[in-house]
């Protein structure tokens, strides 16, 4: 079997000995023929070795395997042909060249699966796994409107100030809006509030709330003495919409009820709000004023760093009739109430050039805040 003779060339179909056959012609020489074979043996082998090689999952793999090695590949039918070899060695030698050829075969097909299965798991694995690195674009959550922000600060400061508190309904009685607080039909007092009636009983009985006024008397004639509550809510009036009016807007009452009360622990707890809410270089001031509800009465303002008073609501101490349509006694109990408008302070604190933008629901001007 020497290499010179393996470079023949000479193909080989088959060794079965048909008359002709190119293995019949040469088989006068043993060893020629033995390394005749040979070159077969090194082809089918390479063949199957570039198949395997190339075959990308395992059931190519097995179809290669099987092509080369399996029953009608080149391998097997020099195998079976060797009875046709007559020299002994010759024929040895060449049954072991096969068999070589086949154990390595199984060797490579065996190492070609272990590597296609573990890339198989591997593939399944990277597109099953879950990447906990990965980072998700936030989901975009909104937030509180500007005046539902100032509302929910304002609830927090009077709540850590100790009061508790209250809402009512935003339809109301006349009765409560106005002649329980001391403006009894016909009292001039009442053009002051451009009111809006509703289509409901008596015609005139029932309107839409124009302050948050009412909810003092709810809350007097409901609630147990003393009385520390605040009540925010939503009131109305026939404005027409500009630069710093809206017919809808919001308000907070504040209402204090207790033996003793005076003037100075509305000033006081007006300047220990303005700190609280605005910061402790606010101040506020306290001018004299008229609501039929209290006696005596006030605006109040407060003054920033900037040295701008703004006005911010109205309060004063709770006028006697007030406390007697509440159903309390003024001989033994006085009080002191305030109110102011939400969508003012929002504004101010936003720094909101005209209120009508707070309420057009564009997003440009929302996501500012
Ligand atoms: N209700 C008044 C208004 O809307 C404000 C106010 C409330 C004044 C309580 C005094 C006391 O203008």
């Amino acid at each position: 079997m020497s290499s010179a003779t393996a470079r023949t060339g000479q193909r080989f179909r088959s060794l079965t000995g048909r008359p002709g056959s190119k293995i019949g012609k040469k088989y006068s020489d043993g060893v020629v023929i033995a390394g005749g074979v040979e070159p077969q043996i090194a082809e089918a082998l390479a063949a199957a070795r570039a198949g395997l090689v190339a075959a990308s999952d395992v059931d190519a793999l097995r179809r290669v395997a099987n092509e080369h090695a399996g029953k009608g590949s080149v391998l097997v039918g020099l195998k079976s042909s060797l009875g046709s070899i007559a020299d002994i060695e010759a024929r040895k030698a060449t049954g072991r060249a096969i068999n070589e050829a086949m154990q390595s075969l199984e060797a490579l097909v065996a190492e070609r699966l272990v590597a296609l299965e573990r890339a198989a798991a591997g593939h399944a694995a990277a597109s099953e796994a879950m990447d906990l690195t990965e980072h998700l674009a936030r989901r975009s959550r909104g937030h509180a409107h500007i005046v539902t922000q100032a509302w929910e600060r304002l609830e927090d400061v009077f709540v850590g100030m100790g009061f508790k508190v209250a809402e009512g309904p935003e339809v109301e009685t006349d009765f409560n809006n106005f002649t329980a607080l001391n403006m009894p039909p016909n009292h001039p007092a009442r053009s002051n509030f451009d009111t809006l009636f509703v289509k409901y009983g008596e015609p005139g009985s029932t309107l839409l709330r124009t302050h948050t006024s009412p909810v003092q008397i709810r809350v007097m004639q409901e609630w147990d003495l003393p009385i520390y509550a605040v009540m925010p809510g939503r009131v109305f009036r026939r404005d027409t919409p500009d630069a710093t009016h809206m017919p809808v807007f919001h308000q907070i009452e504040g209402l204090v009820v207790d033996k003793g009360i005076t003037f100075a622990h509305l000033a006081g707890t007006i300047e220990a709000f303005t700190k609280a809410f605005f910061g402790s270089e606010f101040t506020s001031r306290l001018r004299p004023s008229y609501f039929p509800f209290t006696e005596p009465s006030a605006e109040f303002d407060v003054r920033s760093a900037n040295g701008k008073w703004v006005e911010l609501g109205g309060c004063g101490m709770v006028h006697p009739n007030v406390l007697q349509a509440g159903g309390i006694d003024p001989e033994v109990y006085t009080g002191f109430a305030f109110g102011f408008g939400i969508d003012r302070m929002a504004k101010e604190r936003h720094e909101v050039a005209d209120l009508r933008d707070m309420y057009a629901n564009d997003l440009r001007f929302v996501r500012q805040f």
